[in-house]
């Protein structure tokens, strides 16, 4: 199977496309653009009410996700876990506050001002220090070591890229033999519906990048992952929230990093 791009069929100008996406949710945080519901659409989403409690207001006001990604997920034990596309890391920080002092989980975003968010706002109650790395990184080009993570999470952030089979992929490199892929993520029912399509924005926008439930489920089965289960569809403004959960198998040898994705100064 080829690539799946986007939802839209206009990205084909990938690096163009993320500088807009990243403008997007630059200014989303710095003009503190935030959707109106604060607490509530974190409770409607389906996150515990303790998050409340553990979370820093702002933060919860900078919510982009589209449900709560890790239900019915053991978090106690989990050593290393990675947060892709974190946004304001609301989910990597009730990951970290849930995984124990050992746990270690890296929130990457390509959105420098999400991070800095992150990293700036301070707990109600404070996490080990070390426990959240905050990473700038592509989604599709991780600069992250092949076969380290027991968790990789995602929320709202594979409609996004602009190579969703290559996400995807490296997700799969970075995971453990063993290790758990949650994704909560948005579908579209057949076609896009026309006011997508006609949207000048919706490269931009979660909702253009939607591709249909049988194309994402393709590329977690191409990437390699297997025990794939699509659960919890919830419309979603005009398309469908679901949660999609696979494991890379116990037996999967990883490919190495590619030497040029190294991490170097650039990726902090
Ligand atoms: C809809 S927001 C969701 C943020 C966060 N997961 C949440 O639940 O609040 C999508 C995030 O994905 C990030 N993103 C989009 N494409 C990306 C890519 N190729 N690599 C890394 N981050 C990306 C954006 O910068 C944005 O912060």
């Amino acid at each position: 199977m080829g690539s799946i791009a986007g939802g839209s069929g206009r990205r084909d100008w990938p690096d163009e496309i993320k500088e807009r996406i990243r403008r997007r949710y630059s200014r989303l945080i710095e003009e503190r653009d935030f959707p109106p519901g604060g607490a509530r659409r974190l409770l409607d989403a389906g996150y515990p009410p303790a998050v409340l409690d553990r979370l820093p207001e702002e933060l919860i006001a900078a919510y982009r996700g589209c449900g709560f990604p890790l239900a019915g997920l053991r978090l106690a034990g989990i050593r290393f876990a990675v947060d892709l596309g974190c946004g304001a890391g609301i989910d990597a920080r009730w990951i970290a506050s849930e995984m124990g002092p050992d746990g270690t989980i890296v929130a990457l975003d390509m959105t420098l001002p999400m991070l800095r968010m992150l990293t700036r706002l301070p707990d109600r109650h404070a996490l080990p220090a070390g426990s959240v790395w905050p990473v700038a990184g592509d989604m599709e080009h991780l600069p992250l070591a092949s076969g380290i993570a027991d968790l990789v999470v995602a929320n709202a952030s594979f409609n996004l890229t602009v190579n969703k089979t290559a996400a995807f992929n490296e997700a799969y490199r970075i995971l453990k033999p063993g290790g758990c892929l949650a994704v909560r993520e948005l579908v579209r029912e057949g076609e896009l519906p026309r006011e997508i399509l006609e949207d000048p924005l919706s490269d931009v926008t979660s909702l253009g990048g939607t591709v249909t439930e049988e194309d994402l489920r393709d590329a977690v089965v191409d990437a390699g992952f297997i025990d794939i289960r699509i659960t919890g569809r919830q419309p979603f403004s005009c398309v469908l929230s679901v949660q999609l959960n696979a494991v890379k198998p116990c037996t999967a040898t990883t490919p190495p990093m590619p030497t040029s994705r190294r991490p170097g100064r650039s990726t902090q």
